[in-house]
C-alpha cells in the first residue's frame, strides 16, 4: 500500500510554507497520517548540504555544483524519509522538490530544463510526486512579503537580482506546460484564506481519490 506524495512549489514569498503547516495541522487533527518535510533538508545529511548551498558567503558556487548539491540532498531525503513514509501509507507534504531545480537551476540559471531533469532522474529513480501544487505570484510581491515577514532567514538565492526571480517564475510556467497532468496552479496573490481553502480542496480531492483506490484493491 502506497501513500500520497504531494509537493508544493513557487517563487520566494508565495506563502507555501505557512499553508503547508496549517494544512498538515488540520489533517493530523482529523486523524490523517501526514508528514511535512522540506527541501533542501528534511533530514540530517540533507540539512548539512542545505547549509553549504544556501550560505550567503558561498558566492563562488558554480551553477552545476549548485544543481548537483540540490540533487544529492534530494536523493538522501527521498530514501531516508519520503520513501519509508510512502511505503507505510502516509501522506507526505513536501515543501519544494524536483520542479524547484528545473525552474531555478534549469531555467533561471540557464543550465537547461532537460539537463537538470537528467541528473534528477538519476537522483530520484522515477519517484515523481503524485501531485504538485504550484503557488503562482509576481516575484516583486513575493519578495516584498519576505521583507515584511520577520524571522525568515535571508539565503543566497534571495540575494539574486529581481530579474532572476522573474526567470524562476517563467521557468515554472514552462513546467506547467511540460507536466500539465501533474502540476496544478493556485493564484497566490489572493489573500491567504482564499489560497488556503483552494489548496485544501485540491488536497482533499486527492485524498478522497486515493481512499477509493485503496478500497477497490
Ligand atoms: P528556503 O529558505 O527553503 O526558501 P523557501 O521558503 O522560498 O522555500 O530556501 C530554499 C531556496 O533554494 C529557495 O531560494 C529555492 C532554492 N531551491 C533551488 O534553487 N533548487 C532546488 O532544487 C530547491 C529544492 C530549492
Amino acid at each position: 500500500m502506497r501513500g500520497l506524495f504531494i509537493t508544493f512549489e513557487g517563487p520566494e514569498g508565495a506563502g507555501k510554507t505557512t499553508i503547508i503547516q496549517k494544512l498538515a495541522e488540520e489533517m493530523i487533527q482529523s486523524g490523517a497520517d501526514v508528514i511535512v518535510t522540506r527541501e533542501p533538508g528534511g533530514i540530517h545529511i540533507s540539512e548539512q548540504i542545505r547549509q553549504v548551498i544556501l550560505n550567503p558567503k558561498n558566492t563562488a558556487m558554480d551553477a552545476r555544483t549548485e544543481s548537483l548539491l540540490y540533487a544529492a540532498a534530494r536523493r538522501q531525503h527521498l530514501v531516508e524519509k519520503v520513501v519509508p513514509a510512502l511505503n507505510k501509507g502516509s501522506i507526505v507534504l513536501c515543501d519544494r522538490f524536483i520542479d524547484s531545480s528545473l525552474a531555478y537551476q534549469g531555467y533561471a540559471r540557464g543550465l537547461g530544463i532537460d539537463e537538470v531533469l537528467a541528473i534528477n532522474r538519476f537522483a530520484i529513480q522515477d519517484l515523481m510526486p503524485d501531485q504538485t501544487i504550484y503557488f503562482d505570484i509576481d516575484p516583486e510581491v513575493g519578495l516584498k512579503r519576505i521583507e515584511e515577514h520577520q524571522g525568515r532567514e535571508v539565503n543566497r538565492l534571495d540575494l539574486e537580482k529581481i530579474e532572476f526571480h522573474y526567470k524562476v517564475r517563467k521557468g515554472y510556467h514552462a513546467l506547467l506546460d511540460i507536466f500539465s497532468d501533474r502540476i496544478v496552479v493556485v493564484d497566490a496573490s489572493q489573500n491567504i484564506e482564499t489560497v488556503y481553502s483552494k489548496t485544501k480542496a485540491i488536497v482533499a480531492g486527492l485524498v478522497k481519490r486515493q481512499d477509493s483506490v485503496k478500497k477497490n484493491n
